[in-house]
This record gives structure tokens, sequence and C-alpha cells, in this order.
């Protein structure tokens, strides 16, 4: 068994841990948050790819810093509500999980975890920001665009038969996962001191529930994603993964800079070089790689290495470095 191989959890084993409280995540903040720390590492925030970071003053790249952390919030709230919504409960009346009630009972508690993950997220980004997150509000940055509700949609139609999005929560599930164990392995940043614990405490917690989910996922992708479909499956996923990394002017990175702007006036001139660059990181091979790469997704790449329709996955996902033995 090679290191990044996972020893995969039997089901009943999760139902087990899901129902003790020490395993399961509370998603309220240990320590109160400061507004004079930086909230996420710096190599996953945007702007750290691009030469302009460097130009911005302390208090700028703190502000930039913190007003990206709570985009990273929403985008795992997006993830944890309107793909989970969408992809879950179909899968639930699927031929696979009607017949196996560990699985299927799995999965009920963990659609159930991902909405306190979310309403968990919201209030620790109103708690940090009152202002931006007014009550009844919870995305500032990522409001679902036509698009994405389009992709989601299709997405939920297909998945009983073509369950490929599974590879991408996994994915996804894995690298919040990574980011709360960078966090607690890497406290101090490069430029800007030591992380906050109080954010960091949220997603320390958030860690224990998607350490089982993982495991979910994996069982999920056996049963409904078969041998004889995976070619199809891989196909619709790499589709899928064009639509979920394109950068544009109306997406959440480049909101972030807007409200940097309005919180660091003084940066008004330089608002649209500050855009052209997070628009420019499409084609930053290090930015890339950073989205999708071995640190952060061990189990997930160990899966897309058995799977032979990703033998060329490289070409579409920049970080993927196929393994085989
Ligand atoms: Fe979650
Ligand atoms: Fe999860």
């Amino acid at each position: 068994m090679t290191k990044a191989e996972p020893r995969l959890l039997s089901l009943e084993r999760i139902n087990q841990l899901a129902a003790e409280p020490r395993y399961c995540s509370r998603m309220q903040p240990e320590h109160p948050v400061d507004a004079e720390r930086p909230w996420v590492p710096e190599n996953y925030t945007q702007l750290y790819f691009t030469p302009l970071y460097r130009s911005l003053s302390d208090t700028q790249r703190l502000r930039y810093n913190q007003l990206f952390a709570l985009r990273i919030n929403e985008y795992i709230m997006m993830l944890e509500s309107d793909l989970i919504d969408a992809l879950l409960p179909p899968l639930l009346q699927s031929p696979a999980l009607r017949n196996d009630a560990a699985l299927a009972q799995a999965v009920r508690t963990m659609v159930e975890e991902e909405h306190q993950h979310c309403a968990g997220f919201a209030a620790l980004n109103r708690l940090c920001r009152p202002d931006l997150y007014p009550a009844g509000q919870d995305r500032y940055f990522s409001q679902l665009p036509a698009a994405s509700r389009m992709l989601f949609g299709i997405v939920g139609s297909l998945s009983r038969h073509y369950a490929f999005a599974l590879w991408y929560l996994m994915a996804m599930e894995e690298s919040s996962k990574s980011l709360a164990r960078d966090m607690t392995r890497q406290p101090e940043t490069e430029t800007l001191g030591r992380l906050d614990a109080g954010f960091m405490s949220v997603h320390v917690q958030h860690l224990k529930d998607e350490a089982r989910h993982l495991h979910i996922d994996q069982h999920l992708i056996t049963r409904c994603i078969p041998r004889n479909k995976e070619r199809l499956n891989a196909w619709l996923f790499t589709r899928m993964l064009g639509g979920v990394l394109h950068i544009s002017r109306k997406g959440s990175g480049v909101r972030v800079i807007h409200q940097l702007v309005r919180d660091c006036p003084e940066l008004a001139s330089k608002q649209e070089e500050l855009i052209q660059a997070v628009l420019a990181l499409k084609g930053n091979r290090q930015f890339v790689h950073s989205l999708f790469n071995r640190h952060i997704m061990p189990h997930t790449f160990h899966m897309f290495d058995q799977v032979d329709a990703f033998s060329r996955l490289g070409e579409r996902m920049a970080g993927y470095d196929r393994q085989t033995s």
C-alpha cells in the first residue's frame, strides 16, 4: 500500500463515528476573531500569485487576505449547499443506494452535516463583517451566476446515471480538509504574522466531519460510477472542470477586489490593474496548479490514478501528476 492510499473506513464504522459528538464538528469559533490578524494562508488567495501582491502595503494585504477568506468560506458553502443539494438527494433515490441502508444513512447524515457547516460558515462571515452580511444574506462575493446554477441543475438531472460530479465533490472536500490541516501545521504566514486562532478554529472543527465525508465519497464513487461508465463520466467531469474554474469579470475573485478598493480607497487608481491581474490568472500555471495538486488532495488523486479514462487528465487539470504502478 502506498503512503497516499487511503485506508477506507467501513460504512458501519463511519455511521458509528458520526454518532460520537467528539468526532463531529461544532461550527462555532473557540476564540474571538481578531481583525488585526490574517485569516487564511497567503497562498490560498488569488493575488498572492501576481506580482502586484508585493506592491500592496501590509494593511492592504491584510485586508485582502481577510476578504478573500470570507470568499473561501462562501465557496465552501456553495459546494456544501448548492452542489450537495443538487447531487446527493437524487442519488439517494438510485438503485445503488436504495438497496444499501448503511450507505443511505451515511449520505443522509452527510447532507445534514453540510447544512450545519453552511450555517456555521455563514455565522462566521457575519461575525467577521456584519456590514457585508446583514441578516438573511449569506452570500456577498459568490451569488451563484446563472451559468453555475444551470451547471448544478445538469449535474442533478444526470446524477442517477452519470455521477461524475462525485469526483469533483471529493476533490473539493479534500481541499477544504487540507486548508484546515495547512492552517494548523503552518500558522505563521509568509508576510502577515500568525493566523487568527478564532477563524482557524471553525475550519479545524469542519475538518472532523469532512474526514468522514471523504470516506463516504469513496464508497459513493465505487457504487455510482461503474467501470463500464467511467469513460463517459470522465468526459463529463472534464467538461465540468472548465465551467467551475472559469475566472470572469463578474466572478467572486473580482468582487473581492471591488470590496478591497471600497475598504482601502487609496487603491482606487490601481483597481483596474488589480482586476486585470486576477483575470490573467487563467494562464498562470503556478496558480492553476495551486487549485488541484497532490499535496491538497492526495486521496482524490490516488483515486484518479486508478481510472484508465483519466490517463490524459493532466491536460485539463494542470496540477494532476498521474502516478500508476
Ligand atoms: Fe462541510
Ligand atoms: Fe463534506
